[in-house]
C-alpha cells in the first residue's frame, strides 16, 4: 500500500471518530439520531484530508487542524442534506437521504443544526487563529449558498454559458475546497502567500471535482457513487455535459438532449438517449480534458511551496480525485 493510502486511511479513521464524538455536543437533541445517521453514511472525506495535508505542506498537523477539518466536513454534510432536498435525491452514498427517512421539515432542521455543530468544532481551535479561521469559514458558507442559488436559477434559465457554469461551480463546490485548503494552511502556520496558494489549489481541485461529478452522474461506478443515475437530467440541471453539448453538438444531435430537457417528466429511456447522444458527440472526452486542465492548474498552485511530505500527499490527493469513479 502506498504512503498516501495508508496515511489517508489513518486520518480518515480519526475524522470518523471526531465526527462521532461531536454528537456528544448535541446532548438530548431530538435531531441527534438523524445527524448520527448522516455521519454513519460514509463519504470520501476529501475536504478534511485536504485541510490536514495542507497543514503538513506548510508546517505541522495539530489538534487545531483536526478541529477545522472536522468543521469543514460537518459543513459539507449539512450542504448535502439540503442539496438532496433541493435536487429531490432519494439516495446518497447508497443509502436513503434524510428527507426520505425523516421527512423534509426534519431534514431542514438537521442541516441547520449541523451548521451550528460545525461552528462548535471550529470554535475549539486555539484563539490565535480563530478570527482568521472564522473569516475563511464564513466566506465558504456564503459562497456555497450563492453557488447553490445560481445552480437553481441558472439551470432554469436559457442563455446559460460555460463561463456562468464555471462561476457557479466555483462557488457551490470550489469555495468549500478552497476554505479547506486555506484553513489547513492557516492552522498549520503558513504564510499569507502559502494560505493563498493552498486556497487556489483547493478551488481548482474543486472545479475539476464538480465537472467530474457531473460526468459520474451518468458514467460513475453507480454502486459506489451511491446517487441515482442520471438525476441531473431528470432534474434538468444544466450541468457541464449539457452546456458542452449545447455549444458543440450539431442541431440535429442536440435535439435529443433538448427534447428531454423540455419534458415535464424525464423517463429512464430519455436518460439513456441523452447519455448516448453525449457519448456519440465525445462530450465525456471534453469533460476529461477539462478535469485534467483544472487539475494541472491546481498542481501549478503548489509550485511555490517547498518540497515536503504534505505537498506530496496533496499531489497524490489531486491524482486520486481525477481518477475516481465515484
Ligand atoms: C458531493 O461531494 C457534492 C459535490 C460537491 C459533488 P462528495 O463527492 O465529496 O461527497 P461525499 O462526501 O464523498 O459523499
Ligand atoms: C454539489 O452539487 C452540491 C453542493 C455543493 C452541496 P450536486 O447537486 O451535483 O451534488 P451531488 O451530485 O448531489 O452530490
Ligand atoms: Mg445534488
Ligand atoms: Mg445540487
Ligand atoms: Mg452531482
Amino acid at each position: 500500500m502506498s504512503k498516501f493510502t495508508t496515511l489517508s486511511e489513518e486520518y480518515r479513521q480519526s475524522i470518523e471518530a471526531e465526527l462521532e464524538g461531536s454528537l456528544e455536543l448535541l446532548g438530548d437533541s431530538p435531531l441527534r439520531r438523524d445527524i448520527g445517521y448522516v455521519f454513519s453514511m460514509g463519504g470520501k472525506r476529501v475536504r478534511p484530508l485536504l485541510t490536514i495535508f495542507a497543514s503538513e505542506a506548510v508546517g505541522a498537523f495539530s489538534q487545531d487542524v483536526m478541529q477545522a477539518a472536522v468543521a469543514i466536513e460537518i459543513l459539507h454534510n449539512f450542504t448535502l442534506v439540503h442539496d438532496d432536498i433541493m435536487d429531490k435525491a432519494d439516495t446518497r452514498r447508497g443509502k436513503a437521504t434524510v428527507h426520505i427517512t425523516s421527512g423534509t421539515n426534519t431534514a431542514i432542521l438537521v442541516g441547520d443544526q449541523m451548521m451550528a455543530l460545525a461552528y462548535d468544532a471550529l470554535e475549539k481551535c486555539s484563539g490565535r487563529h480563530l478570527r482568521a479561521g472564522l473569516r475563511i469559514f464564513n466566506e465558504g458558507v456564503k459562497q456555497v449558498c450563492d453557488g447553490q442559488a445560481l445552480d437553481e436559477n441558472l439551470s432554469k434559465s436559457v442563455g446559460y454559458t460555460m463561463t456562468d457554469y464555471i462561476d457557479m461551480i466555483s462557488r457551490k463546490t470550489g469555495a468549500l475546497l478552497m476554505a479547506a485548503g486555506e484553513l489547513g494552511a492557516l492552522l498549520g502556520g503558513g504564510t499569507t502567500q502559502e494560505i493563498g496558494s493552498l486556497g487556489k489549489f483547493g478551488l481548482n481541485i474543486g472545479i475539476a471535482f464538480q465537472i467530474l461529478d457531473d460526468m459520474l452522474d451518468l458514467e460513475g461506478d453507480m454502486e459506489r457513487f451511491g446517487k441515482p443515475r442520471g438525476l441531473d437530467i431528470m432534474e434538468k440541471k444544466r450541468n457541464f455535459l449539457f452546456i458542452k453539448a449545447q455549444q458543440s453538438m450539431d442541431r440535429k444531435s442536440f435535439a435529443v438532449v433538448d427534447a428531454a430537457y423540455r419534458k415535464n417528466s424525464v423517463s429512464a429511456d430519455d436518460v439513456v438517449a441523452v447519455h448516448d447522444a453525449y457519448r456519440n458527440a465525445g462530450i465525456f472526452e471534453d469533460g476529461k480534458k477539462e478535469v485534467a486542465d483544472y487539475t494541472e492548474r491546481a498542481l501549478a498552485n503548489l509550485e511555490a511551496l517547498t518540497a515536503s511530505a504534505g505537498k506530496e500527499m496533496l499531489v497524490e490527493l489531486a491524482d486520486t480525485l481525477v481518477k475516481r469513479r465515484f
